[in-house]
């Protein structure tokens, strides 16, 4: 059995560094517990981004999150690619390097998206035969994140939940749980969140993403652009008693607002953890119930709070 985070630190309450908020930060130095980069915005700069960076990774623990990896692509690994992301990791030093559970592109082709894999015995072991590989040459502790998806394939096999252990147990790495894709892909495809999360390897789970996204009515887009929503938070807490503590990391890219903003929104993980633990204390000293949450417990907003999708969209990808 691993350990909890598989022995890695708990970072504690990260903001995206995002360019935007670069004065901020250098001119203010604020008390952020750590910083996860982009990957891609670094790689290939020796500019002004990278002057920042050198900086900021002075003082501040940095993760990378890459969006470039196409860990599920069937085009050979670009090896040119990973060995300049093992010497930005470094020359940050950073803590870990992750990607997504996704597929970027083919022959050669970026699409700049993070598109989802067909959930199949085939897929899974594609992407742990090249999960080995790149774990080989980054010699540093590689995470992947479950994505948010808007299609499904008729191919699938199995839950995303399980195709996802199942690749971490078997390439032996580390996940991100990004909790707001755990919401919004459920309301796309109609699952349970509570059942993912508690489904997942807890002592595996090194980082955690939190996010908002957009309500279109009938689905859900991922959109980084706004604050987290409660059954998100909900989400959150039961991630957080399940592991024992995530590294959590808030992501904010579009109509970002200014840095204070967006840091005291992560920072509000704090009082849901302290919330969480009352409410289990209060449970126990009343022992009126103290199992932990279950899918079927009114703390946890499981339904979706837009019409089932599948009833208005019925495309599937062959
Ligand atoms: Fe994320």
């Amino acid at each position: 059995m691993p350990a909890p985070r598989l022995g890695h630190p708990l970072l504690g309450m990260g903001v995206g560094l995002r360019s935007v908020h670069y004065p901020h930060i250098l001119a203010h130095q604020p008390e952020v517990d750590w910083f996860e980069i982009i990957s891609e915005n670094y790689m290939d700069s020796r500019g002004r981004p990278r002057y920042v960076l050198d900086q900021i990774a002075e003082r501040y623990p940095i993760v990378m999150h890459g969006v470039s990896l196409s860990i599920g692509s069937t085009d050979p690994l670009n090896h040119e690619y990973l060995h300049k992301l093992k010497a930005l990791a470094g020359s940050v030093n950073a803590h870990w390097v992750s990607d997504h559970v996704c597929w970027t592109g083919v022959a050669g082709r970026n699409t700049h998206d993070l598109l989802p894999v067909p959930l199949t015995e085939e897929t899974l072991k594609h992407m742990v035969e090249r999960i080995r590989i790149v774990q080989d040459v980054l010699e540093r502790p590689f995470v992947l994140e479950n994505p948010s998806s808007y299609v499904t394939f008729a191919c699938s096999e199995m839950p995303e939940w399980e195709f996802i252990s199942r690749m971490a147990e078997e390439a032996d790495c580390g996940l991100l749980l990004d909790v707001n894709n755990v919401y919004v892909s459920s309301v796309n495809h109609d699952f349970d969140p509570v059942e993912y999360v508690e489904n997942v390897p807890h002592e595996r789970i090194v980082q955690c993403h939190l996010a908002g996204h957009t309500n279109c009515g009938t689905h859900l887009i991922d959109t980084h652009d706004g604050h987290v929503i409660d059954p998100v938070w909900e989400l959150y807490r039961r991630a957080h008693q399940l592991t024992g503590g995530m590294s959590t990391l808030l992501e904010w890219d579009a109509r970002i607002p200014e840095f204070p903003v967006v840091h005291a929104e992560v920072l509000k993980a704090k009082q849901h953890i302290a919330d969480e633990l009352e409410r289990v204390a209060k449970g126990r000293n009343s022992s009126r119930d103290d199992s932990p949450i279950t899918s079927g417990d009114a703390a946890i907003v499981t339904e979706p709070v837009v019409p089932h999708p599948a009833v208005l969209v019925t495309a599937e990808v062959e």
